[in-house]
């Protein structure tokens, strides 16, 4: 990789970089957040569509009820991801519109679209990776017990062979889980997203369940030859306020313990580890934890798939409540951020992806890495020019690509890159309030406008690379 001056203005001189070859090149969405159709086609019900539904919950009680009309328009929005050069599409299915239930009979109109969809993309010679579970649980599921339950994961293997079976002569590229951390400690633990509930126990009993899942879901996959097999995770990255404050360090410990190794350890290393375990034994007695499980769950993976967006920052505060998404951080508290954020508040800080990156390629060693998930929210909708001139998402995304260069430049393993998101869509609490697309949705005529960043993202692609 060789990185080469080539700015002359009085502007600070940003190399141009070039990525390896065969470095895939995507964007990303999820069902919920695109596709609307909620009730068509033999669609059941989603934790989603009663947690939106729910006084409170959302903002402004938006739902995805017509989303971006993606269900309907998915000819459309593939043809304009061709138009955009993107290589691979994310996309993910929704397992209600699969089996309504979560369990039994198969709803083939909802496989139907899915097997239409990818046709479409891969007509246009976009590759398609499928994500089978991006938070869309059937309700029924949910009713009886949801990822607390041990039987929601013998359910998820079930629905990944049956989708497999209809997408898997054409799909490359399985994901099983997107962010099991968002499902375990927001659903169950603070309630921020779906289902809602506030229990310690139920969070950590969920964490195992969809770690058990996924491990149950990668066996049926392999074993009916999927070609390669992944989950996606959003580790954090914490770091110390003060790095020289030895609680400050311990605080950084226990979170790094129970938003990443406990995911990380259990799939790579097949266990949890020790401190963890002691601290969730606060909790709960761990019995669901069932012998032969944290061998299904280290089931061998072909690509981890990574969502980075920001860093923490964490110090001891004795006294302080801790993060409602972390149970049992008590005494720890996060620092505001000092510096640049986007529209969600979220602390712009590129550096904090190499550093992810270089961590996970140094203490899991052999791991092959995407980013599934890396962009930011911007408000900015069209001028009177009719462009969406989102220069600041340009930026943020430059940033992180030379992250990502940066973490290639030191060995990572690095296969890939997919733009969070390709469009505007529901933003889970958020609502339509925070736009993360390259493509800007008007949700009112539900008219794209290519943004100035889908663009920029367009020449990327096209040069493998940024710059000249
Ligand atoms: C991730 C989710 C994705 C989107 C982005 C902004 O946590 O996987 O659906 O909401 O955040």
């Amino acid at each position: 990789m060789t990185a080469t001056v080539t700015s002359t203005s009085a502007q600070p001189a940003l190399a141009s970089i070039k990525f390896p070859d065969g470095f895939v090149w995507g964007t990303a969405t999820a069902a919920y957040q695109i596709e609307g159709a909620a009730r068509e086609d033999g669609r059941g019900p989603s934790i989603w569509d009663t947690f939106s539904r729910t006084p409170g919950k959302v903002f402004a009680g938006h739902t995805g009820d017509v989303a971006c009309d993606h269900y309907h328009r998915y000819a459309d929005d593939v043809a304009l991801m061709a138009g955009l050069g993107l290589q691979s599409y994310r996309y993910s299915i929704a397992w209600p519109r699969i089996q309504p239930d979560g369990t039994g009979p198969v709803n083939a109109r909802g496989l139907d679209f899915y097997d239409r969809l990818t046709d479409e993309l891969l007509a246009k010679g976009i590759d398609p990776v499928v994500t089978l579970y991006h938070w869309d649980l059937p309700q029924t599921l949910e009713d009886r017990g949801g990822w607390a339950n041990r039987e929601t994961a013998l359910a998820f293997a079930e629905y990944a062979q049956i989708v497999h079976q209809r997408l898997g002569d054409r799909v490359g590229t399985f994901t099983t889980l997107n962010e099991p951390w968002c499902s375990a400690y927001l659903g169950y633990g603070s309630g921020r997203h779906a289902p809602g509930k506030q229990d310690p126990a139920l969070a950590f009993a969920a964490v195992h369940h969809l770690l058990l899942g996924h491990g149950l879901a990668a066996r049926e996959l392999r074993s009916a030859g999927a070609r390669n097999v992944s989950i996606t995770l959003n580790p954090s990255v914490v770091f110390p306020v003060d790095p020289d404050s030895a609680a400050d360090q311990a605080a950084v410990r226990l979170l790094d313990g129970l938003s990443n190794r406990i995911f990380l350890d259990p799939l790579f290393k097949g266990k949890y580890p020790v401190d963890i375990l002691q601290h969730m034994s606060q909790f709960t007695d761990l019995s669901y934890i069932q012998d032969g499980d944290l061998a299904t769950i280290n089931a061998p993976l072909d690509v981890l798939g990574i969502n980075f967006y920001q860093p923490s920052y964490v110090s001891a505060k004795p006294g302080s409540p801790g993060m409602l998404d972390q149970p049992g951080s008590y005494g720890i508290a996060t620092r505001p951020p000092t510096g640049p954020v986007t529209d969600m508040n979220w602390i712009i800080e590129p550096a904090g992806l190499t550093h992810l990156l270089q961590r996970i390629h140094r203490e899991y060693p052999g791991t092959a890495m995407m980013i599934t998930e890396n962009g930011a929210a911007y408000p900015e909708g069209p001028s009177a020019d009719g462009a969406v001139h989102d220069s600041r998402r340009i930026e943020y995304l430059d940033g992180h690509l030379r992250a990502c260069h940066d973490a290639l430049a030191a060995g990572v393993d690095l296969r890939g890159y997919f733009v969070w998101s390709l469009m505007d869509n529901f933003e889970w609490a958020e609502g339509y309030a925070k736009r993360f697309g390259i493509v800007h949705v008007d949700y009112t005529t539900q008219k794209r406008v290519l943004k100035d960043s889908a663009k920029w993202y367009r020449d990327v692609i096209k040069r493998n690379g940024i710059g000249s």
